[in-house]
């Protein structure tokens, strides 16, 4: 039996219940003596037991055999796989690079991980790792889970499938998916090959915002959220269990597939998302308003109002403020901002930045449009209304400064003098 898409259930966060074979999930408690059709009960916390109820995540699996069957774990090496940033020391210079290129040699999606930066750790339970991937062949008879945080795969180029504990989810560029912490998974590429962003959030579980006087809709609305239903699959042979756990990779034995959940509920369970349903927001008057407008989902800290980590995206929009310089302004500010383009261009950057691409402006660090792009926009016409068409940028942005690792910055993708970008920006003043 092999594990395949039974369609998905909507909304954010909810008290979800699947059953791949009717009649598996135990009606008024968790664990009966026994599971209908010999299966064992197992339940998946991704919050502490005594979070609060409105922020507590945990799912009740199912399962032909329970999680804690595999052999002896040993360390793993994947040298482009980092997770210690305390030693890295960041600069304030702005950072741009091009897409990693994609590999020669067969690649998986674990083994074409790539670190860029980060900050925090799995031991403090705050922060992110960003990675890159590029990968061109199927998870064979491997699966994956990261006890280190929960994964936002941003894909690039081709469609990935992953097969989880929890079912399928299936994406494609403009579509985002969350994989939590713990979850066991394996990631088949239908298109041959591809290529993406990954933020493992150490953090708080991400959450959507909350609206504050845009009201009740708007931005990412909760039922465009989709998590799969049940599927599984009945498989005995010699396989292997990854497991990245305290910022290092291990494998061990395992002689089952874990893909092997009947029936689930829960509010704890991965999901995906369609970037294109983001329901934009901007100004109809003046001025646009902060990037925050933008936000989809974000981990938040233990301080109201500042995330550990941010996803915002820059969609397709219509740009109507008036009296306005209207592309992203130049700013500086607490946060730092890692930015990757999905699809098509950006508007504050005339070239330089294409999709596949990547840039890092950290903690204070001055950025903003360049020079062709300054003066465009100083010299458009803001009688009419202007349409940005076919784009999809994002930004990981987050609290404390991303500490870029050494093979990002000696990378042969990394572009040298991205500042010269702004070197065309004339002194203007007049008397
Ligand atoms: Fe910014």
């Amino acid at each position: 039996m092999t594990i395949t898409s039974r369609g998905y259930q909507t909304g954010f966060g909810n008290e979800f219940a699947s059953e791949a074979l009717a009649g598996t999930l135990p009606q008024g408690q968790n664990s009966p003596q026994q599971v209908a059709h010999g299966l064992y009960a197992e339940q998946l916390s991704g919050t502490a037991f005594t979070a609060p109820r409105g922020s507590n995540r945990r799912s009740w699996l199912y399962r032909i055999r329970p999680a804690v069957q595999h052999g002896e774990f040993v360390a793993l090496a994947q040298p482009r796989l980092q997770g210690d940033f305390g030693a890295l020391r960041a600069s304030p210079n702005q950072l741009r690079w091009s897409p990693l290129p994609m590999p020669e040699a067969p690649v998986d999606f674990i083994e074409g991980l790539y670190t860029m930066g980060g900050n925090g750790g799995p031991d403090a339970h705050t922060g992110v790792a960003i990675h890159l991937y590029a990968a061109n062949r199927d998870m064979q008879g491997r699966y994956f889970y990261n006890a280190d945080g929960e994964l936002l795969i941003v894909p690039q180029l081709g469609r990935l499938r992953l097969l989880s504990e929890f079912g399928v989810v299936e994406v494609e560029p403009q579509q985002i998916a969350v994989m939590p912490r713990g979850v066991r998974f394996r990631v088949e590429l239908p298109d041959g090959q591809a290529r993406g962003y990954v933020c493992e959030n150490f953090g708080a579980l991400l959450k959507l915002p909350d609206l504050g006087p845009i009201g009740a809709n708007g931005l990412a609305n909760p039922r465009d959220f989709e998590t799969p239903h049940a599927a599984y699959e009945d498989l005995e042979g010699d396989f292997e269990l990854v497991a990245k756990f305290d910022g290092q990779l291990w494998r061990a034995p395992i002689t089952h597939s874990p893909l092997n959940v009947v029936a689930w509920h829960g509010n704890y369970a991965p999901y995906r998302y369609d970037l294109r349903r983001f329901n934009t927001i901007g100004s109809i008057s003046f001025d646009h308003p902060d990037p925050s407008i933008f936000l989809v989902l974000h981990s938040p800290s233990d301080t109201p109002g500042t995330s550990n980590m941010d996803l915002a995206i820059f969609p397709p929009r219509w740009l109507v403020a008036q009296h306005t310089f209207r592309p992203p302004w130049f700013h500086r500010n607490i946060a730092s901002e890692f930015m990757g383009l999905v699809h098509g261009a950006y508007d504050a950057k005339a070239d330089g930045f294409v999709p596949g691409g990547a840039s890092l402006h950290n903690c204070m660090s001055g950025h903003g449009p360049d020079a062709p792009t300054f003066d465009k926009a100083s010299q458009a016409d803001l009688g009419q209304p202007d349409v940005i068409k076919d784009t999809m940028a994002f930004m990981f942005e987050t609290r404390t400064v991303i500490r870029p690792t050494a093979q990002a910055l000696a990378a042969g993708h990394r572009q040298a003098g991205y500042q010269q970008c702004w070197d065309g920006l004339r002194n203007n003043h007049r008397r």
